[in-house]
């Protein structure tokens, strides 16, 4: 008996590639269903083979019983109908930022905390992508050396920002008369240090997604994250400079082999033969790319990395379900 398993959002960018992802790691689905809004609803998608109907999402449909329910349709979609469906028993695996800092909600990188998903049934927040291949690269070190304190600046792809911003890049890029409607001002040949809103301490709440959440995947609030979160003109993956402050010196031959043992993680690290992780090369994969491992040069206790990951794979639908992989391995 396969899993009944539902896509809310399955038109959107990251709800494709949970569709994608689904298929490509062969999970044992006998019945998929499809949800959007009256926008799509009625369109059909394709999924191992079969056609599937997108259904029109409602309160009564996320009643029905499902074995997982992948929300992937903005906050307040998730605001709404997550606690409907987990109220009627369905285990919701929910990408967007509704849950994540909610108390008893699990907020789970499978690699690094899958133990928070023992004996639990209701909501589960993915992590923000950016967060998602941060922690992936940072566990290990933090686990033989203790972080204390991370400076981290981010190059973040415009498929980040949903399908309508990879269009709105594109018709950029041919044509400069082109209207900027996603992004405050024109993405093409720029970046933008600007990720959802400005809150009134200077931080964007993307910059504020990043200490937070990572503060709660390590179950330590000490550790210090100041986070400056930039879109650039990519596509697919996101990139990011991380420079960490240590409890202990580290080794930079153990901090390689570390990084090079750490699950999830791939070290591409040759930089006099040109071989540093880039989005383009990362781009349709699952791991987490660190590059240019390297100590700081005043601060004995420091390192500077860099990490790159696709974060509509790795940074929103593979993790999405690596977790129900997960949940499914520990019935
Ligand atoms: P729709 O195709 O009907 O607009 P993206 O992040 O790429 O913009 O995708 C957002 C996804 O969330 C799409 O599948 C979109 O469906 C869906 N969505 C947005 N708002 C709603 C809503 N109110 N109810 C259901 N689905 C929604």
């Amino acid at each position: 008996m396969g899993l009944t398993v539902g896509i809310v959002g399955a038109t959107g960018a990251v709800g494709r590639k949970m569709l994608q992802i689904l298929e490509e790691r062969k999970v044992q689905i006998e019945n998929l269903r499809a949800f959007a809004s009256a926008r799509s609803a009625g369109e059909k998608i394709t999924f191992n083979g079969k056609e599937i109907t997108v259904e029109l999402l409602t309160e009564e449909v996320m009643k029905d019983s499902f074995d997982y329910l992948l929300f992937s349709a903005g906050g307040s979609v998730s605001e709404k109908y997550a606690p409907i469906a987990a109220e009627a028993g369905n285990t919701v695996i929910d990408n967007s930022s509704q849950w994540r800092m909610t108390e008893g909600i699990p907020l789970v990188v499978p690699e690094v905390n899958p133990d928070v998903l023992k004996g639990y049934k209701g909501i589960i927040a993915n992590p923000n992508c950016s967060t998602i291949q941060m922690i992936v690269a940072l566990a290990p070190i933090h686990k033989e050396y203790g972080i204390e304190r991370v400076v981290v600046s981010t190059y973040q792809a415009v498929s980040g920002s949903g399908h309508k911003a990879i269009v709105e890049l594109e018709g950029q890029n041919s044509d400069i008369n082109y209207p900027n409607e996603v992004y405050p001002k024109r993405i093409a040949a720029n970046c933008l240090p600007h990720i959802d809103v400005f809150n009134d301490n200077g931080f964007t709440k993307e910059e504020l997604k990043m200490v937070y959440e990572t503060q709660k995947i390590f179950n330590d609030d000490k550790i210090q994250v100041n986070a400056t979160t930039v879109r650039i003109p990519v596509v697919y993956s996101h990139s990011e400079s991380i420079y960490v402050e240590l409890s202990k010196e580290p080794n930079i031959d153990d901090a390689r082999r570390i990084l090079e043992e750490a699950p999830g993680v791939v070290v591409v690290d040759n930089p006099s033969n040109n071989e540093y992780p880039t989005p383009l090369e990362v781009a349709n994969s699952d791991e987490t790319y660190v590059g240019r491992l390297r100590k700081d040069l005043f601060n004995t206790k420091a390192l500077s990395l860099w990490v790159v990951a696709d974060n509509l794979r790795k940074g929103a639908a593979t993790n999405a379900v690596q977790i129900l992989e997960t949940l499914e391995s520990l019935k």
